[in-house]
């Protein structure tokens, strides 16, 4: 019930365009690195020291004006650009709707294409984060066309459709992140319980490490991190063929420890103004994340 509310409002157009005037509210600033890229260098810089490495999120999704697009692109680029004048250790994720898919394929296409180009000469890796199921194939469509000439590029397998078996399949030399899944998807498309959608999670997280290229281990579950890492360990999978990864601000005492342990850790940064969508599917995921809301307003 919660959940649907929460949901309802990330796709609230009038609440996304207050919260980009108004700057972090609600107790975002726990979850989001910050409205400028030199505060979310020196977050990455943070991580960094602690062992652990980034991906820069530039938030912004659902974008229906091309000016707005063509901005996210410029500001993908300077955050390429800003990553590598800094030497940190860092690679980008950005949602194809963010730069227009919603409004023209090609138009998409060219805005990701510099981007992947841009990002190619430094070796960096760009990650198409995948959105909801209305999406999906035109996301895909986008890293077939990029991938013949790219090979920085990889996406997100979603457990909780029926058909990410077969994505896997289709995919498996590519780097992807495995998550299970954060859109309200209908039966027709995705498993709607959570033994289903878990069971479906560890399946692909087990395929992959086993037939993939490198995986990215995307969850906060512990249950299946520790499953991970018996099964790495049961099947001789070395550490350098998977990381784990975990949202900005999420059990940062887990994030620590498993890069001390001697696993390879990401965290995703999101950072920018338009952080009410994204901050709102975080409270859809777990309505506890409401104590970080509570506690930021309270300043405890
Ligand atoms: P889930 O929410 O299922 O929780 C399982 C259990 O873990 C909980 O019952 C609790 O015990 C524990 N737990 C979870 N969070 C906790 C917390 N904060 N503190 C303490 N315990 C906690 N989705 C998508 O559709 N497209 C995408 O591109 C991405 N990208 C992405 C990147 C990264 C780095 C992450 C971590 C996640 C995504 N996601 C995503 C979101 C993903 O699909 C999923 O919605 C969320 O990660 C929530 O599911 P979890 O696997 O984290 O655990």
């Amino acid at each position: 019930m919660l959940k649907d509310v929460f949901m309802a409002l990330s796709k609230n157009q009038l609440l996304t365009s207050a919260a980009k005037k108004y700057g972090l509210k609600l107790g975002a600033q726990t979850v989001v690195a910050g409205t400028n890229v030199e505060d979310t260098i020196k977050s990455i810089r943070e991580l960094n020291a602690l062992g652990i490495s980034a991906t820069v999120d530039n938030l912004g999704e659902f974008v229906f004006e091309r000016s707005e697009a063509l901005k996210a692109k410029e500001s993908i680029l300077e955050v390429i650009e800003a990553i590598q004048a800094n030497g940190v250790d860092a690679h980008i994720s950005l949602k194809p709707t963010q730069l227009g898919l919603d409004i023209d394929y090609d138009f998409c296409y060219e805005n990701l294409y510099e981007i992947v180009a841009a990002a190619s000469k430094y070796d960096m890796h760009i990650n198409l984060d995948m959105e909801d199921y209305g999406h999906l194939q035109p996301s895909f469509d986008l890293i077939d066309t990029l991938s013949k000439e790219f090979s920085n590029v990889g996406t997100v397998i979603q457990a909780y459709f029926y058909r990410a078996q077969d994505d896997i399949e289709k995919y498996k030399d590519m780097r992807l992140r495995i998550v299970k899944g954060a859109y309200k998807e209908s039966v027709e498309h995705a498993y709607q319980t959570k033994q289903e959608i878990d069971a479906n999670y560890i399946k692909l997280i087990e395929y992959h490490l086993l037939n993939g290229k490198f995986t990215s281990i995307a969850t906060h579950d512990h249950n299946v991190i520790n499953h991970v890492k018996k099964f790495v360990e049961d099947n001789q999978i070395s550490n350098d063929k998977f990381e784990f990864q975990m949202l900005y601000g999420f059990r940062k005492d887990m994030q620590v420890d498993l890069a001390k342990e001697g696993y390879n850790f990401c965290t995703y940064v999101p950072f920018g103004d338009d952080w009410y969508g994204y901050f709102m599917r975080r409270l859809a995921e777990r309505p506890q994340n409401l104590n970080l809301v509570v506690k930021q307003v309270f300043n405890k």
